[in-house]
């Protein structure tokens, strides 16, 4: 069975749907419910693979793994604002922040269990990357918050701040995937090396579509970094390269509270003259030939390291 469909199955027998209390848990089956990639239980798996591991055992750890993503969004969307999410309406949206802190709190409780069945002889070692990862994650979107509040942030910084709130979830999905399947510690850290890279790669990805998606697809709402004045990768850049007259325009709407879509249009604008979303998805290339270049020095199975260097490509141009 493909790994989507073996992560869709193991979350789909849950069971958040029955339990109680409903308002506890509905919040819990409606972000878990299909529409996500499933990416971070898929790389686990395919890291399992990679070294001839046992998929199988592995998929609820790799469950455990799309779980805690799914919390992280839950809280992600009230600390950003965001009204949708995958096509649909957020869980603060539909219910109240209330119920999405709480709801959140019990899915990272919930990962940790399914995290937690781990074999018994790997169990320390992987409950110890998954808590080092979600430690990670946090003190990354610590720096995304503080950077909003700031004038001014590196671009070297800002690759700090997307490494922690995102690329070390892709490379822990790895290392653990790959540690399951009883890899050397060198290639658990090449693989991991790897992930950091892609991880990178994909949320420049996210920057450059939350402005220039194609909203049909794409499930969130277009603009929403700068509604919020996010220090993305667009806003960091043209902090950076903008000549005076704009850079004297972007200040000024960074300094407008409200307003949303006359600010949206216009700092898109600003964006396209200055060919910030370009710069973009050159950025996004140069962190993909970075992936491959870790990928390569991974001795694992030939043929899942293609897959695996398929997936860079796949997520390069990726629309959703
Ligand atoms: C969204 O992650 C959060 C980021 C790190 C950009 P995904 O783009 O993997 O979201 P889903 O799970 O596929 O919806
Ligand atoms: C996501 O960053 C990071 C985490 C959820 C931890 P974003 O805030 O850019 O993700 P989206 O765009 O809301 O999916
Ligand atoms: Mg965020
Ligand atoms: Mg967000
Ligand atoms: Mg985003």
């Amino acid at each position: 069975m493909e790994k989507h469909q073996m992560v869709e199955e193991y979350l789909g027998g849950l069971g958040y749907a029955l339990r109680r209390p409903q308002g506890l848990y509905a919040p819990v089956d409606y972000v878990l419910q299909e529409g996500g990639k499933r990416l971070r239980p898929v790389l686990c798996l395919m890291a399992c693979e990679l070294f001839g591991g046992d998929e199988k055992a592995a998929l609820p750890v790799a469950a455990g793994l799309e779980v805690f993503h799914n919390f992280t969004l839950l809280h992600d969307d009230i600390m950003d604002n965001a009204d949708m999410r995958r096509g649909k309406p957020t869980v603060h949206k539909v219910w109240d922040s209330n119920t999405a802190i709480l709801s959140g709190d019990a899915m990272l409780i919930e990962a940790y269990k399914l995290v937690s069945e781990a074999p018994a002889a790997l169990l320390s070692e992987v409950t110890g990357i998954f808590s080092t990862t979600a430690t990670g994650v946090c003190e990354g979107q610590q720096y995304d918050m503080d950077f909003e509040r700031r004038d001014v942030v590196a671009l070297s910084e800002y690759i700090e701040m997307i490494r922690l709130k995102t690329a070390v979830l892709l490379a822990g999905a790895l290392k653990i995937g790959a540690v399951l399947a009883g890899a050397s510690d060198e290639d658990c850290q090449r693989l991991y090396d790897y992930g950091i890279n892609l991880g990178i790669a994909f949320q420049l990805r996210d920057d450059y579509l939350d402005t220039f998606g194609n909203p049909e697809v794409f499930g969130k709402k277009l603009g929403g970094d700068i509604a919020c004045g996010k220090k993305n990768y667009l806003l960091t850049k043209a902090f950076e390269i903008l000549p005076p007259h704009d850079m004297a325009e972007l200040k000024k709407w960074m300094e407008i509270d409200g307003r949303d879509e006359e600010k949206i249009a216009a700092v898109t604008g600003i964006y396209r003259r200055n060919d910030i979303g370009k710069l973009c998805e050159d950025a996004v290339s140069e962190y993909c030939d970075k992936a491959l270049s870790a990928l390569s020095a991974v001795e694992g199975n030939v043929n899942s390291t293609g897959e695996l260097a398929a997936l860079v490509a796949k997520l390069q141009t990726r629309q959703v």
